[in-house]
């Protein structure tokens, strides 16, 4: 399900449909059956209006139309209450649909996506698509078709009095929808630009308010209200422009309106003095032309606000359904990594503009414990993100057990990763759900021993609620080396064949770090491991360093046989090492 998703409002909303089939035809359904009633009380008027003027009145016509009357719109009303039963199924699985198409889209997209996207303007662009596609559809059922189908009634039933006043509605009707379609496309552009304005400072806020701690450290509470007021403005301006054109819209729908009145009233009543028509046609005339005066001048707003709506989704379907950059290959086959092989084949890689590995090549076997430095900036969370494929490399490939992860589905290869990230994030749920996060059949035992491993367990044990302590936004509620000591676990939890520690202990003291560096060493056991470190000392034990600058393997070998090399770079680090940390030159 959800694989191709059109990008149009239109086609968006027909594509979700289409899984709600039965609902949104028993709407259509009872909705053309309500105008037919709603629409023909006029004849019935007229007739009523006819038995009370006529030269001789018969009681029982007058009676029989009395009561007809209030009998047809009883039944009108029947049919758009069922309607409205009925739609409320359509829409309201319209949106379950909506939302989990695009909440599933959005959460293939890869890592670049979202690095320069705010979350916040995904969010409302996500509601924006929903909200307004759905509001276009309801407008189209409730308001579009009944006026569409109404309308071809009353020409009918007013062309059967005179083909002149058939006329009138039908030429008129066509101007004014012509019109206002055109209207509607020159606002629509402004819409859009409204839409993202908004869009962009919601994003703002929501960033501002995520680094609202940033803020207050700084003293900059005055320079964060102006940085935000300036998208305010915009959003202001953008605001303005299309709501200046639409109320300009309906000025010229009220002159029209007008004009149709005049006409309408005015022809049927010179056609009354002819003899031509009746006194209860007129007033059957007088309700149509009532009629459509309220839907019209109702239906110039709808269009101005479907208009918006447009926008809107089109703004948000567009952002959201960018292509997929990462995905399984066409053929993609399930991998059985078990070993743990890392083989990097002269790969190129850079951002944009940014090179960040030229021919770059590296031969990790099983089992083998490597320890990569590099300065900062070098590359080396980047290189971890390519095995990772949150980027796809260039030229070149990386094969794991010989697989090459291009040519594998992504669930597979980071189904072989545990990786302990540079700066931890975690859900706002309880611990447990978190270190549970890297294998969901985890027992609860099996969890309390991956934190007891990760020498998490006893400040866990020390929370309020233990394991079901709630985090906070991002984990917020704890510390850093907190937060690090439950990656491990989860690393641990994940009993992955490969283990990437990217300065998985940086946050911690030397005491915990030391605590902690025996559960590391576990974790590392009958492993495939890559740990970056800034502080040395922690790679002492690796089976080989490899060192990197300029997107090279600069210096590779024995941690022991490196620093006994003259003039060696892991040498001169080691030397200018400052309890263990790299000093930048
Ligand atoms: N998503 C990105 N888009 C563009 N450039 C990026 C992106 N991520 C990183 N870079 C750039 O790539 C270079 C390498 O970054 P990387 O994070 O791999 O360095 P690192 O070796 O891990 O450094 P550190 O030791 O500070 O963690 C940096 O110059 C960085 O600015
Ligand atoms: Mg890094």
């Amino acid at each position: 399900m959800f694989n191709t998703i059109p990008k149009g409002p239109l086609s968006f909303g027909l594509y979700i449909t289409k899984f709600h089939k039965k609902w949104a035809l028993m709407a259509l359904i009872s909705v053309f059956i309500a105008t037919g009633f709603d629409r023909s009380s006029v004849i019935i008027l007229k007739n009523l209006t006819d038995s009370i003027t006529m030269d001789t009145i018969v009681m029982g016509d007058v009676w029989f139309w009395a009561i007809a009357y209030p009998l047809v719109l009883l039944a009108a009303h029947l049919f758009w209450r069922s309607s409205g039963f009925i739609g409320m199924r359509w829409f309201m699985n319209f949106r379950t649909s909506s939302y989990q198409a695009l909440y599933n889209y959005i959460t293939l997209h890869s890592k670049d996506f979202f690095s320069s996207r705010f979350a916040g303007a995904l969010t409302n662009k996500m509601s924006n698509a929903v909200d307004g596609t759905e509001s276009i559809f309801e407008t189209i059922l409730w308001q579009f078709i009944p006026l569409f189908i109404g309308l071809i009634w009353y020409v009918i039933i007013a062309w059967n009095e005179s083909y002149l006043l058939g006329l009138i509605i039908a030429v008129w009707a066509t101007i004014f929808v012509t019109l206002n379609m055109w209207f509607a496309k020159k606002l629509q552009p402004r819409s859009y630009k409204s839409a993202e304005a908004v869009s962009n400072l919601k994003g703002r806020i929501v960033d501002s308010l995520a680094n609202i701690s940033l803020v207050h450290e700084y003293a900059n509470v005055k320079g964060e209200r102006n940085y935000i007021l300036r998208y305010i403005h915009k959003h202001r301006e953008a605001g303005l422009l299309q709501w200046s054109l639409s109320e300009w819209i309906l000025t010229v729908n009220g002159i029209l309106i007008f004009l149709f009145v005049l006409l309408m009233v005015g022809t049927s009543v010179s056609l009354l003095q002819s003899g031509a028509i009746s006194v209860g046609s007129v007033v059957m005339v007088i309700a149509i032309v009532s009629n459509l005066y309220g839907q019209f001048l109702f239906i110039g707003q709808e269009m101005r606000d479907t208009a918006k709506y447009y926008g809107q989704a089109k703004e948000g379907l567009h952002e959201i359904l960018h292509e997929h950059t990462i995905t399984d290959a066409p053929n993609a086959k399930k991998a059985d990594i078990n070993k743990g092989e890392i083989k990097i084949d002269s790969i190129d890689f850079q951002y944009e503009n940014k090179k960040i590995f030229t021919n770059f090549s590296l031969h990790i076997p099983a089992g083998q414990k490597v320890g990569f430095v590099g300065r900062s900036g070098a590359g080396k969370t980047t290189f971890v993100s390519l095995l990772l494929r949150h980027f796809e490399v260039n030229q070149g490939n990386i094969l794991l057990d010989g697989h090459n992860i291009s040519q594998i589905t992504l669930h597979s290869l980071r189904r072989a990763i545990a990786f302990v990230p540079q700066d931890t994030s975690l859900f706002h749920r309880s611990i447990r759900e978190n270190i549970r996060y890297s294998n969901e059949h985890a027992t609860d035992e099996a969890v309390i021993l991956a934190a007891q491993r990760s020498e998490a367990s006893e400040f866990i044990e020390s929370l309020p609620h233990g394991y079901d302590t709630l985090v906070g936004e991002r984990g917020v509620k704890l510390s850093g080396g907190q937060r690090q000591r439950i990656a491990i676990a989860r690393a641990f939890l994940k009993d992955a064949p490969i283990v990437i520690l990217d300065e998985a202990t940086s946050s911690l003291d030397s005491q915990s770090e030391h605590a902690i560096q025996d559960s590391i060493e576990k974790l590392m056991k009958h492993r495939t491991v890559i740990a970056i470190a800034h502080r040395l000392s922690t790679l002492k034990k690796m089976d080989r360093i490899v060192v990197i600058a300029d997107g090279k393997v600069i210096e590779d070998g024995l941690p022991d046989e490196l620093l006994k090399k003259p003039n060696g770079v892991f040498k001169n680090m080691w030397d200018h090492q400052v309890n263990g940390f790299i000093i930048d030159d």
